[in-house]
């Protein structure tokens, strides 16, 4: 198949994920990095995927997936079911049980923290401000870079010492250990970091891509969004050093990827 884009960097295909996964080189792609249309919410502006189905749909865009997939790849999928008459919608419950039952790992739950959600939704109850990101994989024991979002810290672990700046632990002395510390098992960033103009309804910042990426990847690995709406993995990916390979149904959408990735990020619209 023919790509809508490419650079040396960066692979962009239009067309549907599930026929286009199949088809993509066995065994080369190191994560899936992706936040995918949710049920029904979006009517009009994209196809919006039946609840009844989501778990099926989910499965079956996976399962596609799986052949191309290294042996340690995980899977970061961003997402958030909705509220519907005042109780939290099943789908995503539904898919994280099929998809184990499917001989998927479920290894952990992430979470993406809005630092400035807007005050959207039931006005009687508590503004949502964060959103899920689901991790699977084919192992148990997936490549993760634990420190690769990590900060400097002055007390990463400890080790036994009697020397001068040593301490009374558990019954014995010991020095606290300097060093980078393993990232906190979510992010926040603002909603606000989307840049400005981008003509796409559900862009993501591409520091939660940034952040997604970076636990499961490093630099010339390979990181594919089959739901690449406005491209914001893709030049997350380029930015981080990875390779990306996007797909992306909507022609619309291939066309602001292939602007942005051709042109830049032009424009950084909020505070982190
Ligand atoms: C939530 S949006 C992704 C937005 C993206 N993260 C961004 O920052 O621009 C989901 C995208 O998936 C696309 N899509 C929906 N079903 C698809 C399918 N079966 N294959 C490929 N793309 C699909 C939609 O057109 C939409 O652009």
């Amino acid at each position: 198949m023919d790509p809508y884009y490419s650079d040396d960097h960066v692979t962009l295909y239009h067309g549907r994920c599930e026929d286009v996964l199949p088809t993509l080189a066995p065994s080369s792609v190191h994560a899936v990095v992706t936040s995918p249309p949710y049920a029904e919410q979006r009517a009009g502006l994209y196809d919006g995927i039946p609840e009844a189905t989501y778990d099926e749909f989910t499965l079956a865009w996976m399962n596609g997936a799986r052949t191309t997939l290294t042996p340690t790849a995980s899977v970061l999928i961003n997402i958030r079911e909705h509220v519907a008459d005042g109780v939290m919608s099943d789908y995503v419950h539904r898919t994280r049980m099929l998809l184990r039952a499917s001989n998927w790992y479920e290894l952990d739950e992430l979470l993406w923290v809005k630092t400035s959600a807007p005050p959207l939704g039931d006005p009687r109850r508590m503004r949502r401000s964060w959103e899920r990101i689901l991790w699977f994989s084919t192992t148990n024991r997936p490549a993760v870079y634990a420190t690769n979002n990590g900060r400097e810290s002055a007390s990463i672990g400890m080790h036994a010492s009697s020397g001068p700046s040593s301490s009374w632990v558990n019954g014995t002395t010991a020095v606290l250990e300097q060093g980078i510390a393993r990232s906190a098992d979510y992010c926040s960033f603002s909603t606000r970091c989307v840049e400005n103009g981008i003509d796409h309804p559900a862009v993501y910042p591409r520091q939660v891509a940034r952040w997604m990426m970076a636990n499961v990847t490093v630099e010339g690995d390979i990181v594919v969004d089959p739901f690449a709406g406005s491209g914001t993995t893709l030049v997350a990916a380029r930015e981080s050093g990875r390779k990306a390979i996007g797909i992306e149904m909507s022609e619309r959408y291939c066309e602001i990827a292939a602007k942005r990735l051709s042109q830049g990020v032009l424009d950084f619209g909020g505070t982190l």
